[in-house]
């Protein structure tokens, strides 16, 4: 246990007497009050008329996927530096990922190498908002239109991030959020597919639920999943969904603090924000260029962890790991530069400034 952890949930009273109320309806599977009201709270933040409510992140991936009818032979395109369940998720429904290198500047898909990466057999594009910061989606949105593809956004660390003051989820064909322990808000695990497609909203709920024909109970006329979220996921989504804004505005402030505090190091590079983008720093990251600090990436670490600080290294690049490596076919000079380089540092929101000021602090010391 760290006295300063990465990411930690805030939970409090409100949740409390949502989940307690729930358990004493007896609804504690997925049916019951809260999944509706969730779907349609969350659908209205992000600006999109439908929530399908899943178990998990990666399930909410997988169904828009199926949902879309991607299948075998079909190509999806993916960003290198991501959690693995994005490229998971292509491999469940047997089709081809193909990986695209990410933008240096702001370390998610970059759009002219997706450009080069298009084929005859491309079927979608998943854009990935890495650590809540948005994708470029006006060209991602222009290139998918120009080859008739999909656009499936993996908005799962970037509730409420934006992208030229709209929300990102709300520009996909489908868009997926996870509300796993660690992420802005959480229902423990838990997920959500979000569109304005009212037909496709319909067959995700479908598929969600065994493929269970919704007029016919018992009666299948496709293959499903269990991927349905509990009422107690819910419940506890619903009173976190209450304070996501506070929740932003302490994940901004605590980029600021770590941005002023660590700015004069020489050779350590800060998270980016572009102009175009209200970032949510989901993991507040920094990049250590070992040469100008002296140190290196993994002795920080040692560092900070034995004065009780947690940090994670950013995401490895998928082309280097085992099950994907045969699906790098381009080349990832920039993934691989901010794989090599990137620690993220404590982002919980109960970190008060004194705790940040601790951590840059401790940083200070042992590049110098
Ligand atoms: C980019 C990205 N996509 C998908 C997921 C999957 O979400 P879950 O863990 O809820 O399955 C995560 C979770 O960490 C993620 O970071």
């Amino acid at each position: 246990m760290y006295k300063y952890p990465v990411a930690e949930p805030e939970i409090g009273e409100e949740e409390l007497k949502n989940v307690i109320e729930a358990v004493k309806s007896g609804w504690v599977s997925s049916k019951g009050k809260f999944i509706e009201e969730f779907e349609n709270l969350f659908a209205k933040y992000i600006g999109v008329k439908y929530g399908v409510a899943t178990s998990n992140g990666t399930a909410a991936l997988h169904l828009a996927l199926a949902a879309l009818d991607i299948e075998l032979h079909d190509e999806v395109i993916v960003p290198d530096l991501t959690f693995a369940a994005t490229i998971n998720a292509v491999l469940y429904v047997g089709a081809k990922p193909v990986i695209v290198d990410i933008d240096p500047n702001y370390w998610c898909l970059n759009p002219s190498k997706l450009r080069e990466a298009i084929t005859s057999r491309t079927k979608a594009i998943i854009p990935v908002h890495l650590y809540g910061h948005s994708c470029d989606m006006d060209t991602i949105m222009e290139t998918a239109e120009c080859h008739g593809l999909y656009v499936v956004e993996d908005a799962a660390e970037a509730h409420g991030a934006e992208y030229k003051g709209r929300k990102v989820g709300s520009f996909g064909h489908v868009a997926c959020f996870s509300f796993y322990g660690n992420k802005i808000i959480t229902t423990g695990e838990g997920g959500m597919c979000l569109t304005n497609d009212e037909e496709l909203a319909e067959k995700m709920k479908t598929l969600r639920d065994h493929g269970m024909d919704p007029k016919k109970r018992y009666w299948h006329n496709v293959i499903g999943f269990n991927y349905r979220m509990t009422n107690l996921q819910a419940a506890l989504g619903v009173a976190q969904l209450s304070k996501i804004e506070e929740f932003i505005e302490k994940k901004r402030r605590i980029a600021r603090l770590y941005a002023e505090g660590l700015s004069s190091i020489e050779g350590i590079t800060l998270h980016p924000e572009m102009p175009w983008a209200k970032c949510v720093y989901w993991l507040y990251s920094i990049l250590i260029n070992e040469e100008k600090t002296g140190i290196t990436k993994d002795k920080l670490a040692e560092k900070l962890q034995n004065c009780g600080i947690e940090t994670r290294n950013i995401f490895y690049p998928l082309h280097e790991m085992p099950p994907y490596k045969k699906y790098a076919k381009l080349s990832y000079p920039a993934s691989s530069a901010i794989s090599r380089k990137g620690l993220s540092l404590p982002s919980s929101v109960k970190l008060s400034e004194e705790d940040i000021t601790y951590i840059t602090q401790k940083i200070k010391e042992a590049i110098s």
